[in-house]
């Protein structure tokens, strides 16, 4: 098995690379370095907790010639908000960035949809390379392009579309992760079998005690293969207009409602909601007569067998009321028509929207 793999994502404007395997960020510096040439500064968001653990192995990597401003925020979604957006944006500019210049975020998925969205507005675009830090972030929010941050009315409803220069997948930032961190990323990473590849959900079965285990060689094939089968989405569909990358969001209907019923708060990481969000929708598929029970129960073991939560019981400390997670999706942005669209599944590896759901049936498709 190789070591290091290198995918490219061929979009006709905006084409990119991402590193994955151990200590890529040494081993391609100057690959690092090429893609921001004309780069005078370089600006790295992150937040305390990463700054602590990983910062120094960024600033050894940077050449001598660069000016360097960190700018760090606290850690958590409840930084996924415009005020976060004003208080950087004023930073930045302040150090007076200029469009050849490079935004750098260190992080997890927040700090990377807020990095990004800071490098689509500010002076109309900054190139922007992402440097993911955990699990979730490296298989699946820092490629894609889709930034943003919360608002009242629900999760990522201000935001953009904006590609990075390059993504770096260092599995070595990995291993500072708490594991309720890692495990929450193996949400994403099984929902691509799930979604797309039903051998991938098969070698995941096999693999779950390696994986859990931080074996080197499987953690990077299953970041490795998440990160193409996302690319195959965004190929496709780079804008998500033709209910293709939608496909994406398979459990994330179910799964943003209750990120907002927790208020955003540790109670429920994001990869957790997925989980549950994955099995409400498989349920769902499984009463509409669209996916047998058999295929229903391997979805919701997989995920069992992963450590990962599979019902609201996990959420019995705040007391969720179905009416009020039914209620939130109407305001899920893919339903502004009135419409709920759901993901569901027909088989493992086989997905599709639909969206003639009763609120009955959503109902009784949350336990
Ligand atoms: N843009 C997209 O396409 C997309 C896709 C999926 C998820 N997301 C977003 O990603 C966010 C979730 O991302 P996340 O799960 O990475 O959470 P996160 O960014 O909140 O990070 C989780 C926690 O782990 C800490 N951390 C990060 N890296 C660490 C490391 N290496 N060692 C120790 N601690 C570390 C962080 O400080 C933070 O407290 C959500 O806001 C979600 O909406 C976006």
């Amino acid at each position: 098995m190789k070591k290091n793999y290198s995918i490219k994502v061929s979009l006709k404007n905006n084409p990119y690379e991402v590193l994955v395997g151990k200590n890529v960020l040494r081993k391609y510096k100057n690959k690092i370095f090429s893609t921001i040439k004309d780069a005078k500064k370089i600006f790295i968001i992150t937040d305390t907790t990463i700054k602590k653990l990983h910062l120094k192995k960024i600033q050894q990597i940077i050449p001598k010639k660069f000016f360097i401003k960190t700018l760090t925020i606290s850690p958590g979604e409840k930084m996924k908000d415009i005020k976060t957006i004003n208080k950087i944006s004023d930073f930045l500019l302040k150090n007076k960035i200029s469009r050849n210049d490079a935004i750098f975020a260190l992080g997890g998925g927040v700090i990377g949809d807020i990095s990004g969205f800071l490098a689509s507005i500010t002076l109309r675009g900054i190139n922007l390379i992402q440097f993911p830090t955990t699990l979730l972030a490296q298989v699946d929010s820092s490629i894609g392009g889709k930034t943003g941050v919360n608002s009242s009315y629900g999760k990522n409803l201000i935001g953009s579309f904006y590609q990075p220069k390059l993504v770096v997948c260092d599995t070595i930032f990995l291993t500072t992760l708490p594991r309720r961190e890692l495990i929450a990323g193996y949400a994403e990473i099984i929902k691509y079998g799930i979604i797309y590849d039903k051998n991938f959900f098969i070698w995941l079965n096999k693999n779950t005690k390696k994986l859990l285990n931080n074996s080197a060689l499987e953690t990077i094939k299953a970041i490795k293969r998440s990160v193409e089968i996302k690319k195959e989405f965004i190929l496709k569909d780079e804008k998500d207009v033709k209910n293709f990358r939608a496909l994406l969001n398979f459990g994330h209907t179910f799964a943003h409602s209750l990120e907002n019923c927790a208020k955003y708060s540790k109670n429920l990481l994001h990869g957790e909601a997925v989980s549950i969000g994955m099995c409400m929708a498989s349920k769902l598929s499984n009463n509409l007569g669209f996916l047998s029970l058999n295929n229903y129960l391997k979805i919701k073991n997989t995920l069992s067998d992963f450590s990962l939560p599979i019902n609201i019981e996990f959420l019995k400390k705040i007391r969720i009321q179905k009416k009020q997670i039914v209620k939130n999706m109407v305001y899920d942005k893919k339903n502004l028509s009135g419409k709920i669209n759901f993901v569901l599944c027909k088989d493992i590896g086989k997905v599709f929207v639909y969206n003639k759901v009763k609120k009955d049936s959503i109902r009784k498709s949350i336990s």
